[in-house]
Order: C-alpha cells, then sequence, then structure tokens
C-alpha cells in the first residue's frame, strides 16, 4: 500500500536552479535531485534574538532577507507554526514556507512534519533542509507527523487543493545513513492509516464480516495466522456475550484471532495478547442511543482497528514478541431479535451477567476474549483497547485516553512509549471500592452500575478486570482519542488510529529488561 506523500533522501542543494546548475546538462545525474520544487522549506528555530533559520540559511539568504520576513510575519519558531512567502525565481515562481522547530524535541519535531505537510497541501513536490542534522529517531518523528496530517480517508472526494504533496525532498548530510529510519516511520503511518480508514468507513459497508476480511487480509503476507470464528463456533465454545450483543442485527458478530509467531527460535520470548473491541456499528441496541449520540458509532470499532493494524506491521518492523490479536466484532442493533435489558447472558469461561443496559456491550463482547485470553492462551501481558465509555471522554477529553492497569509495570511501559509515540496515555486507579457497584440478585456481575458513584470508566474497567484474570493486564479506554472533530498536528478529522503508534513503539521494546 502506498502512501502520500513520497518522501525521499537526497543531498541537496535545497533550489532546483542550483540543481539543475549542479547537474551541469549531464542530464541530472549529478544534481541528487531530479525534481523541480514547487515549494522549498526551510526550519524556523525559537531565539533569545529572535527566530532564526535553522538550516538552509546560507540559500535563503542569497535569495530573501528572511529575518525581516519572519518579523513581518510575527513568527517565533514554535512548533507548528508556518509563513509562507512567494519567491520568483529563474524558472517561476515557488512558495518558500518558514516552519517552526521549537525545541526539536520529539513532539515539536511531529508538529513540524505536520505543519510542513499542511502548508503543502495541493503542491506536488517540495525540497526542505527541516530534516538537516537530526538523528534516526528524530528524522522518522519528523516524517511521521508529516505523513499523518497528509492523511486523506481514500473514499473520500476533496478538491484537489487538499490533497496531499506529490513528494518532499529531505536534504540530509547522508541520505543512505537515514534510509531505516525513513521506512520505519512509512510503516507505522501506513499502519496508523490503515486504522483510520477502517474507522472512517460507514458501517453499511463495515460488517462484523466485513472487518473480520479486513483483518484476514492484513494478515495474509504478513506472516501472520487467522482464524475467525462465526456463529456457529461462537455458540460452540459459548462466546454469549459476542453472540448477545450481535443477536439484533442482520449481519451476525464474528470473533477474529490473529497469530503472529515472533521470534520463533527464541522459546524464552514473551507472549503478548492485544484485544479490540470491534462493535462495528452502535445504536445501544434496545437501550437506544439518543440520535446525535449515535450518529458517529461507526467509530466504536477503533480499537479492534488499532489492532489489526498493528499485527498486519509486526514483521515489518522486526517485533521479536509473540502476539495474538482479538478482535470481538459486532453490529450493536434493536430488533425482534436483539437482546432485551433484564436478560442473564452467559460469558466464555461461565460467568453469568445481568443485561441491565444493552448499550453498555462492549465490556460484554470484551469480556468474552479477556477470558477467552486468560483460560486459553496464556499470556505474558494482555492489553485491550476500546471504545468504552463516555465518561472516559469527559474524564480527559481527546488528548489523551485514560489507562487502567493491575500492573505498575506495564503501566509505565505503556505510558512512556504513548508519550514518545504521540499517543498519550492518563492512568486512572482501578478504585476497588466502587466494585460493588456491580453486584447482580441473578447473575454474577451486572452489566452497568447499579450505584450513583459516578466514575463510569472506572467502573466498566472493574467490570473488565473480572474477566482478565491476574495476569498483567492493561485497558485503554479510547472513547474519546480515537476520533478527532477537527484537523490538529499530526490529527485528521475523523478516526485518528489511536493506539497504533503506542503499541508498535512499546513491543519493539518488550520485554524491557
Ligand atoms: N460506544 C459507547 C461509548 C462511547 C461514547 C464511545 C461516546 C465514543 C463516544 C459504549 O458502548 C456505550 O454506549 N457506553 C455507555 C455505557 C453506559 C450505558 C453504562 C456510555 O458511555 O454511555
Ligand atoms: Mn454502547
Ligand atoms: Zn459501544
Amino acid at each position: 500500500m502506498p502512501i502520500d506523500p513520497q518522501v525521499s533522501l537526497v543531498a541537496g542543494p535545497l533550489f532546483a536552479e542550483a540543481a539543475e546548475a549542479a547537474a551541469g546538462g549531464s542530464e541530472g545525474q549529478a544534481s541528487g535531485r531530479d525534481i523541480a520544487a514547487d515549494v522549498v522549506a526551510v526550519p524556523v528555530r525559537p531565539g533569545p534574538d529572535g527566530p532564526t533559520v535553522a538550516a538552509g540559511a546560507a540559500e535563503v539568504a542569497e535569495r530573501i532577507e528572511s529575518a525581516k520576513v519572519l518579523a513581518h510575519a510575527g513568527m517565533h519558531g514554535d512548533p507548528g507554526e508556518v509563513t509562507g512567502v512567494p519567491l520568483v525565481t529563474e524558472d517561476g515562481v515557488i512558495q518558500l514556507l518558514f516552519v517552526g522547530l521549537g525545541d526539536g524535541t520529539p513532539h515539536s519535531l511531529r508538529r513540524a512534519g505536520a505543519a510542513l505537510a499542511r502548508g503543502a497541501r495541493g503542491r506536488s513536490a517540495v525540497a526542505t533542509t527541516i530534516a538537516t542534522g537530526l538523528d534516526g529517531e528524530g528524522l522518522s518523528t519528523f516524517v511521521e507527523g508529516l505523513l499523518l496530517a497528509s492523511y486523506t480517508f481514500s473514499c473520500a472526494s476533496r478538491p484537489k487543493n487538499r490533497n496531499p504533496a506529490g513528494a518532499v525532498a529531505l536534504v540530509v548530510d547522508d541520505p543512505a545513513a537515514g534510509s531505516a529510519a525513513l521506512a520505519r516511520a512509512e510503516t507505522t503511518a501506513r499502519a496508523v492509516a490503515f486504522a483510520r480508514d477502517l474507522v472512517n468507513t460507514p458501517s453499511a459497508e463495515k460488517s462484523p464480516d466485513w472487518l473480520a476480511e479486513q483483518a484476514v487480509a492484513a494478515a495474509e503476507g504478513a506472516g501472520i495466522t487467522a482464524v475467525v470464528r462465526g456463529e456457529a463456533e461462537l455458540r460452540a465454545e459459548g462466546f454469549g456475550g459476542i453472540l448477545a450483543v450481535g443477536m439484533g442485527s442482520a449481519r451476525p458478530p464474528r470473533f477474529v484471532e490473529l497469530s503472529y509467531p515472533g521470534a520463533a527460535d527464541d522459546p524464552s520470548r514473551p507472549h503478548v495478547v492485544l484485544v479490540g473491541k470491534g462493535i462495528t456499528f452502535d445504536s445501544g441496541g434496545l437501550s437506544l442511543k439518543p440520535g446525535d449520540n449515535m450518529k458517529l458509532m461507526k467509530t466504536d470499532m477503533a480499537g479492534g482497528a488499532a489492532v489489526i493494524a498493528v499485527m498486519g506491521t509486526l514483521r515489518d518492523l522486526g517485533i521479536r514478541a509473540r502476539v495474538t490479536g482479538l478482535v470481538a466484532a459486532a453490529e450493536n442493533l434493536p430488533s425482534g431479535s436483539a437482546q432485551r435489558p433484564g436478560d442473564v447472558i452467559t460469558q466464555y469461561g461461565g460467568r453469568t451477567v445481568e443485561v441491565l443496559n444493552t448499550d453498555a456491550e462492549g465490556r460484554l463482547v470484551l469480556a468474552d476474549a479477556l477470558a477467552y485470553a486468560d483460560r486459553v492462551l496464556e499470556p505474558d501481558a494482555v492489553v485491550d483497547l476500546a471504545t468504552l465509555t463516555g465518561a472516559a471522554r469527559v474524564a480527559l477529553g481527546t488528548t489523551h485516553a485514560p489507562l487502567y492497569a493491575n500492573d505498575d509495570g506495564l503501566a509505565e511501559e505503556l505510558t512512556r512509549a504513548g508519550t514518545e509515540g504521540g499517543d498519550r496515555l492518563w492512568r486512572m486507579p482501578l478504585a476497588h471500592e466502587y466494585r460493588d457497584a456491580l453486584d447482580s440478585e441473578v447473575a454474577d456481575l451486572a452489566n452497568i452500575s447499579r450505584k450513583d458513584y459516578g466514575a463510569g470508566s472506572v467502573v466498566a474497567a472493574l467490570f473488565l478486570a473480572e474477566f482478565a484474570g491476574r495476569r498483567p493486564w492493561a485497558h485503554l479506554d479510547i472513547a474519546g482519542a480515537a476520533r478527532a472533530s477537527s484537523d490538529e498536528h499530526e490529527i485528521t478529522k475523523g478516526g485518528t488510529g489511536f493506539g497504533v503508534r503506542l503499541l508498535l513503539r512499546w513491543l519493539a521494546a518488550f520485554p524491557r529488561s
């Protein structure tokens, strides 16, 4: 799968006429660049005496007095800031972009990459010195920001001037040295874009079976075995939660199991299980959602999308851990065959749940998957991702996702991977004081709180904890973070692909000694 724009590493020079001059008529061979850029971008850093051009300053100075331009534009050099000026060259008019680089931390580099992507939309070719002098980590972070902000949903039609730039040439000292970092960034960005595509696909197309097919297709050619359980298998093996949630829809549920062997020659390699909520549409079921709350519920499989996208990328990134990805896919609809409030269901493994609200469906499908992981897969760590509660969004909005964990080490690793990778987490308590809210008189557990504690995201996590067992387990409630209402930095409006960068980064380092 290609990803836009096409990024290459070149030795320079920055400006096309200079490139042509260097080529000296020798068929463009010696220039190191064969594209004539219609955008040239240089980095700007803040400083005590005002902002300065950080790389490519000399080439810019030959053509324009950048200090005056920056002062006129009121630019500081903060990450994400962009100032564009038309520049007349021998070949015509190009756009010269000054892009704020801030302090050069990964966070700033990601934003600078995103700012360049947005400033260059609708153009055909960009040449830039922003990546000059960066190490591998910096380069890949910058490119990730650039590629993620360039994302457009493949099915969406948009005006041509919103298309991502066609090609970006990064001027660096040693193009060969950066190629691995560039490839890593492209692989990660492609995985995030795939997760966003899955989330952005309308539910009319996105049935549980469709989602399972996407998972199988992603597994093919990625060194992964895929097993998809349909209704008959789910019934035979006792996946009562997935079946109950799915039975209101004419499009039956699926349970997807993706297995990646990891470094098979290393028997001591750890086994990680990733679990994703895959509700392809959440109407609430008979406990129907009011209209405004329902219209974005095609997003309710974002956890599953992240798991599928991560699994398809493990081999490309050389992940050594053994990883199993589980996606519990169902469509939550009201109908004559739907489950009713007050029904008692039997989850995988035999525990019973009183379904007091059919809109608390995510925990029912996840409970099956978590119990299956605990009882059958014997993992060393389990991480689930789910758009589980509106309360998570009330608590933290969209910048951070609530993290719950029964293991401090796992919580720390995930938080660090998230901060470094750009998917930020905030740890919340599994406050045991609230556990009795889930007591039921007719079953082992109720699926919603029967007390007035509030803390909806915490109570949902406590429900899941009952099924995760005693293994190191973490739960990410991505109800807020999975969808963005506007473009901002590397995030694009719609599905965000939250969790993909975090999990890939965490798995690459797992286990930490
Ligand atoms: N999918 C929703 C949670 C959600 C809400 C995700 C808003 C994204 C944005 C989930 O299935 C749900 O409906 N949760 C209920 C639980 C309640 C009935 C205990 C909620 O949060 O209202
Ligand atoms: Mn719901
Ligand atoms: Zn839901």
